[in-house]
Formats: structure tokens, C-alpha cells, sequence
């Protein structure tokens, strides 16, 4: 994607959550709201030490609930873009953007089904809004969230959640966990205590129930354990990885090295490119100036998900495509290659 091609955001609105978290409402810098999908993120760019960056920020308002895009980002010590806009963003200030994107959405069958969330700390943002989008969406479907903190002053939206508590009694229960808690039963979640809530509040047959993570990643990593240990099947969790810097050490390497077309069809145009191992499908493109979304490069956040419309993309890494998205043709491209002939993309 060429600077030309960037959007720019103004910050319309800013609200300090609790010390060090705030959130940020935006809309499109020549006007209009930006159009968004709950528990999706928005990526943006920006230059630092003379070198593009990009940082991605899951969504946490809810457009079924009326809400304008909000993003609500924690300050990092020594971080570059959180920093940023924690200690000097004003409302006002226009932020480049290469758009929304994200798979950590509600499916069309999510009506009348029960959804369990799991998170943990600033993991909260695309959860809150996932739930606000099914709690304002239909009258069948329940949440259940299980939220972790360190201790209660640092939890996020916690009076939103207990206005939501109060105002939809019977299709939503939350547990709130602190690891400062004097009741260690329930205070840092464990496995134990995944297998004990499930029992609690998510009887039933759990074969048609949701799960979904977004939490540090050892958390998100013993919630996933938890889950398949009481028969829960991957297909059935849905995960948010907000970290980037957990790439397996050894990269698996492709059946076929052999060099392959690579058709991009966009808008009834198409143009075609070669690419072999070890340039990954997205390298290529960026290399023939092809603008296509990304953000981690590495397989972990959704942003460069595009549809293969013929051949075969093998993945060096892969954390958030589920089977039923790779049956359904969708590739991501930064991890990709054409293995065993030519492929054509739709972008
Ligand atoms: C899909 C996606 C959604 C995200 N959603 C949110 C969100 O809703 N809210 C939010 O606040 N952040 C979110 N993030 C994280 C965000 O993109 C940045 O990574 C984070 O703000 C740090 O960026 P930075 O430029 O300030 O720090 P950097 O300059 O990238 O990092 C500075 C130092 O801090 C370390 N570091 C980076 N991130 C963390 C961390 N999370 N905890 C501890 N140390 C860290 C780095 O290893 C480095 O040493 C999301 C990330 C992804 C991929
Ligand atoms: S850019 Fe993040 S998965 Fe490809």
C-alpha cells in the first residue's frame, strides 16, 4: 500500500478509562463514520527512527450498539505508538491508517447460541465489544465473561459491564478475577478453574457453544489447553493474539520451492506476478508496488486474510485462520506460498 493510499482518521474524542488506558474515538478525517465489524482491529502507520511502522488496535465499541469506532489502547512503558497517543494525542489529530480488518467476529450462526469470553487485562477491548454486539443484537443468545486483572484499579470497562449486568440480568454472567484476591480459589485463572466455571455457568452441551480468548499469550495458552482438555474442539475457539513477539523459533518450510504465478484480481482487473520460496506471497506483491492490507507479518493478527479463488497456499505459520476459513479459500499472505502450481487472489 502506497502513502496515497493510507486513510487518515481524526480523533474525535478521548476518555481516560483508568491510569495509563485510554480510549479513543475516531472518525474519518474528511468526515463520515468508519465503517467496522465488532472484535476487528484498525491498523495504523506511522514513521519512527526514519522507519515505517505499523500498530494495530482492536476495536471496542460496538456499531450494533451505535457506537463511532473506539479504540482504547494501554500505555507501554517504552513503547512507541502507545505512548504516543496515551501522553500527547489530542482530540483533533489526524493518524494514518491502512484500514479495519480482523477475524475475531461473531459468525451469522451465533444467534441463539452461548458465547464464553476469556480476558485478561487490555485483552478486553475486543471482547467488550463482541459482547455488546450480541447483547444488542438478539434476544436467544448468552454471554458469559470471564475477565482477569491484576487487581480491580486497573480493570477496564468495569462499570460499563456491571450497567450491561444489570440491564440484561438473564443473558449475561460475569466473573471478575483478580490475582490480588484473599479468596485464592478464585483469583489468577488456572486450568482447574476453567474446568470449575464451565461446570458453574456453561452446563449444557457444549458442542454448540463459542469460545472466545484474547489475553497475554501464556494465558490465552493455558485458556486454550483448559478447553480442549474438557472437549472443547479448536474450531470452536476463536483467539486474538495481541503480541507479536511469540514466533515459533524453528519456520516450517514449504512442500514446493518451485516458483509460481500469482493472479490479483481486483475490481475486474488482474495482474500477475511470480513468486518463489523463501519471498512469502505478501513480499512479492509489496515488491510489484501491489497494495494489500498487513499489519504482524507474521501469521498472528488477520489484517492481510485475502480469498484464493484457485490453487493451493501453504502456510509457514498460521494462528488465525480456522479450518472452516482455509475451506472456504481464505489464505494469509504475509506467511503464504503457492505451492503446487499457479494461484489467483481476490482482493
Ligand atoms: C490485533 C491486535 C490488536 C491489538 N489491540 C490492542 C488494544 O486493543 N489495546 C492495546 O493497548 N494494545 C493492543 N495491541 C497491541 C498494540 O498493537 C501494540 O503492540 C502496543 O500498543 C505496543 O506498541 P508500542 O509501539 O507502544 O510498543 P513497542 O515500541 O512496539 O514496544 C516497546 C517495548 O515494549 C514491549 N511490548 C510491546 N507490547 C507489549 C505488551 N503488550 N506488554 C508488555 N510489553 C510490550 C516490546 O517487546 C518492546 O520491548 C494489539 C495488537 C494486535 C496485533
Ligand atoms: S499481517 Fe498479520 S497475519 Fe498476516
Amino acid at each position: 500500500m502506497t502513502e496515497a493510499q493510507y486513510r487518515q482518521v481524526t480523533i474525535t474524542r478521548i476518555t481516560e478509562q483508568v491510569p495509563g488506558v485510554k480510549t479513543f474515538e475516531l472518525a474519518y478525517a474528511n468526515g463520515g463514520a468508519i465503517p467496522y465489524r465488532s472484535g476487528q482491529f484498525i491498523t495504523f502507520v506511522f514513521t519512527h527512527h526514519g522507519k515505517e511502522e505499523r500498530r494495530s488496535f482492536s476495536i471496542s465499541s460496538s456499531a450494533q450498539a451505535g457506537e463511532s469506532l473506539a479504540i482504547t489502547v494501554k500505555r507501554i512503558d517504552n513503547g512507541a505508538y502507545s505512548r504516543l497517543l496515551i501522553d500527547r494525542a489530542k482530540v483533533g489529530d489526524v493518524l494514518q491508517t491502512t484500514g479495519v480488518a480482523g477475524l475475531f467476529t461473531l459468525p451469522a450462526d451465533a444467534l441463539g447460541k452461548q458465547v464464553v469470553f476469556f480476558a485478561a487485562g487490555i485483552g478486553i477491548t475486543p471482547v467488550f465489544s463482541l459482547i455488546k454486539e450480541l447483547l444488542a443484537g438478539t434476544d436467544d443468545t448468552t454471554a458469559m465473561l470471564v475477565y482477569s486483572n491484576r487487581n480491580k484499579s486497573e480493570a477496564v470497562f468495569l462499570a460499563e459491564l456491571d450497567g450491561l449486568l444489570s440491564r440484561y440480568r438473564t443473558r449475561l454472567t460475569i466473573e471478575y478475577l483478580y490475582s490480588d484476591a484473599q479468596n485464592l480459589a478464585r483469583a489468577r485463572l488456572n486450568k482447574a478453574l476453567v474446568r470449575t466455571l464451565l461446570n458453574e455457568y456453561a452446563p449444557g452441551d457444549r458442542s454448540k457453544m463459542l469460545f472466545y480468548i484474547c489475553g497475554p499469550y501464556e494465558y490465552m495458552r493455558m485458556v486454550i489447553y483448559a478447553l480442549e482438555e474438557n472437549s472443547i474442539k479448536d474450531e470452536q475457539i476463536r483467539r486474538e493474539n495481541f503480541n507479536m513477539n511469540t514466533r515459533p523459533v524453528v519456520v516450517a518450510e514449504p512442500p514446493d520451492k518451485a516458483p509460481h504465478n500469482i493472479s490479483f484480481v481486483h475490481n475486474g482487473t488482474e495482474q500477475t506476478i511470480t513468486a518463489q520460496y523463501p519471498e512469502t506471497i505478501l513480499k512479492a506483491a509489496i515488491r510489484h508496488n501491489i497494495a494489500l492490507p498487513y499489519s504482524c507479518e507474521a501469521g498472528r493478527c488477520g489484517s492481510c486474510a485475502l480469498r484464493c479463488t484457485s490453487g493451493k497456499v501453504w502456510h509457514s505459520y498460521n494462528e488465525v485462520l480456522m479450518d472452516m476459513d482455509l475451506r472456504h479459500g481464505s489464505i494469509l499472505t504475509c506467511t503464504g506460498y503457492a505451492v503446487g502450481g499457479d494461484i489467483t487472489i481476490e482482493v
